[in-house]
């Protein structure tokens, strides 16, 4: 089976500044929360391996765009560091030497004929900014990021198009605030959904800022949905799942989208005494600023069912209250992530936005499939023979392609990652990239068979399918 790509349907990679760079020409004071934790917590990363060195991409940098250009990518995704970008993060006084850095990967991709997109966060929360207003916590952390933002459009608005205002910005108070299970390990769901506030009014104030400049190209936010299925068709099973999403998916989704919360998720928070009190006129920023377009991470199906046994009154208030997980039997796995494979998620996807979000233009900003031990597969050449991805990234750019087939105004494909890197606590432990990374000193790079499979759809435009696996 083969299916024809649209000509102007883009492909790309994304990463991260915290998951490449390494520490090289970082200042005192230029710790992340990502560093902090690494710092914090050693134990809890693989073998020891975190953002320290990771790939060395402060130096490596163009030797990533020359495999780009190797391979014809057309996007690349990256951060801003915003923990490096600042030697003075309350008076906004702009580390040169780094500022600089970003100039030279924007300039080498441009060159190179990558189109560069840039996030201004991806979990690089400065540590200063925990330890002057306990990050996300304080409104003064909202007015920093818009002055950020700012100061980064202006810089580098002349040759970057596409932006982002986060990378899943749900992600790091969920893990350290709501579930706990990240350093530094406390539980506080008001403090979560204060997080989940600060954040999508600080992306509402970026984007007005986008606008009112006048910046060529458009602005979004990278947010993970996870595309919720129910147990069973049972109104309990149903109830479940729409509490997942509201919880987890509409709570950035609406006010990014739509410009305003949904109320039936403010009653409950409310009635569980964890909703934010917004300072005047905060909820007619987010009414303004809502984004051009979006960003979806998506990398398995959630699947829930209706909760087993009564919540516990001694358990500090969780929406979990509301669902529980659920395995489904038989399901294909990622066992080295322990993430389920079910492609026809990126359909489901897309016409959920569809349905629900007046269809806006949106990306795949990840998708991708992390391996343990992929020197197993490696052929005498040293070449990864990574046939598994082929398969994965095929079986997902086939559903999404059917979903553009059916209306969805899905705009491109970006894989997670372009090069191995850090993960958070995995580290190098799962590979995710099209680029093998050694953990040699010099960081060295080599093309997986899956960079010469990606190039060919980028050159060809057609996704070919073994015949007897159209159907899956
Ligand atoms: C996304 C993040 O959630 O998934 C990336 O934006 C992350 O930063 C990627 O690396 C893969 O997840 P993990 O935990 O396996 O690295």
């Amino acid at each position: 089976m083969k299916i024809d790509i649209p000509a102007n349907f883009l492909i790309g990679a994304a990463s991260s500044a915290w998951q490449t760079e390494g520490w090289k020409g970082k200042k005192d004071g230029q710790d992340s929360y990502l560093d902090s934790w690494y710092k914090n917590e050693p134990n809890v990363w693989h073998e020891g391996y975190g953002p320290a060195v990771a790939t060395n991409f402060m130096e490596n940098y163009q030797q990533d765009v020359d495999l780009m250009r190797e391979i014809h990518l057309g996007a690349y995704r990256t951060s801003i560091n915003w923990a490096r970008f600042f030697t003075d993060h309350v008076n906004l006084v702009v580390d040169e030497e780094y500022a600089q850095h970003i100039d030279d990967v924007v300039n080498a991709l441009v060159e190179a004929g990558v189109e560069p997109m840039l996030c201004l966060e991806h979990y690089e929360l400065p540590q200063a900014l925990t330890d002057a207003y306990d990050g996300w916590s304080s409104r003064e952390v909202v007015d920093l990021y818009a002055a950020y933002a700012k100061i980064a459009f202006e810089r580098y608005g002349d040759r970057v198009h596409q932006w982002f205002t986060f990378n899943e910005p749900i992600v790091p108070q969920t893990r350290c605030y709501l579930d706990a299970v990240r350093w530094p390990h406390e539980q506080n769901t008001k403090k979560w959904m204060i997080w989940n506030y600060h954040k999508a009014l600080a992306s509402a104030f970026a984007v007005k800022a986008f606008h009112e400049g006048g910046y060529e190209g458009r602005i979004g936010c990278v947010l993970n949905p996870e595309m919720a299925y129910a147990r069973s068709s049972s109104p309990e099973d149903q109830r479940a799942r729409h509490m997942y999403d509201l919880f987890f998916n509409r709570v950035f989704f609406d006010p990014m989208v739509k410009g305003a919360y949904p109320q039936e998720l403010i009653g409950i928070c409310r009635e569980h005494g964890v909703w934010v009190d917004p300072a005047d006129g905060d909820l007619e920023i987010i009414k303004q600023g809502t984004v051009d377009f979006l960003g979806v991470n998506q990398y398995y199906p959630k699947r829930v069912r209706a909760p087993r046994y009564a919540w516990n009154p001694q358990t500090p208030f969780h929406p979990e209250m509301f669902y529980e997980g659920f395995d489904l039997p038989g399901r294909a796995m990622n066992k080295s992530r322990g993430w389920e494979i079910y492609p026809k998620v990126m359909y489901d996807m897309a016409m959920y936005l569809k349905e629900h979000y007046g269809n806006i233009p949106w990306i795949v900003s990840e998708n991708g499939m992390g391996i343990e031990g992929e020197e197993r597969f490696m052929n005498e050449q040293g070449v990864v023979q990574d046939d598994y991805r082929i398969e994965f990234i095929a079986q997902h750019l086939r559903w999404l392609l059917k979903a553009v087939e059916d209306g969805s105004s899905c705009e491109g494909y970006m894989l997670w990652a372009f090069t191995d890197n850090v993960s958070p606590m995995n580290a190098f432990k799962n590979r995710y990239g099209l680029v093998r990374i050694e953990l040699d000193e010099q960081r060295t790079r080599r093309l997986k068979k899956s960079a010469r499979w990606y190039q060919s759809l980028i050159d060809d435009r057609v996704l070919e399918l073994p015949d007897e696996e159209g159907a899956k």
